[in-house]
């Protein structure tokens, strides 16, 4: 099975390979989402961009993002959008949107920057 480390929250879970990363999050008391978002999101259909989380290690591990994640970030979330495109984070994901097929660790509320390191000089 495989593992799954939460970094911030230092809890480690083993879940089936092929399951839903947002869902094995909550059933380990993860919070995914920040904010409002914690009572105001999408029931995981990739609809309102909140669950995003960075993966740290494992990249290699989930399942590549498909066209609707990609879309769903393009249309929802424009910070992560510029952020993946700008500084090549492909490692910033929905959960909802993400299958976990090996190990792996995850960062729950990353740091986002939308310019990138080069915007500005
Ligand atoms: S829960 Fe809404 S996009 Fe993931």
């Amino acid at each position: 099975m495989p593992e799954v480390k939460f970094v911030n929250e230092k809890v480690t879970v083993d879940v089936p390979a092929g399951s839903n990363l947002r869902k094995e999050a909550r059933k380990a008391g993860v919070q995914v989402y920040w904010g409002p978002h914690k009572i105001f999101h999408c029931p995981g259909l990739g609809m309102c961009g909140s669950c995003n989380v960075e993966v740290t290690k494992g990249e290699e591990n989930l399942k590549k993002p498909g066209l609707w994640e990609r879309l769903s970030i393009m249309l929802f979330r424009p910070d992560l959008f510029l952020a993946r495109e700008t500084e090549k984070k492909n490692s910033l994901r929905l959960s909802c949107q993400t299958k976990v097929t090996g190990n792996c660790e995850i960062k729950t509320h990353p740091d986002v920057n939308m310019n990138g390191e080069k915007f500005w000089g």
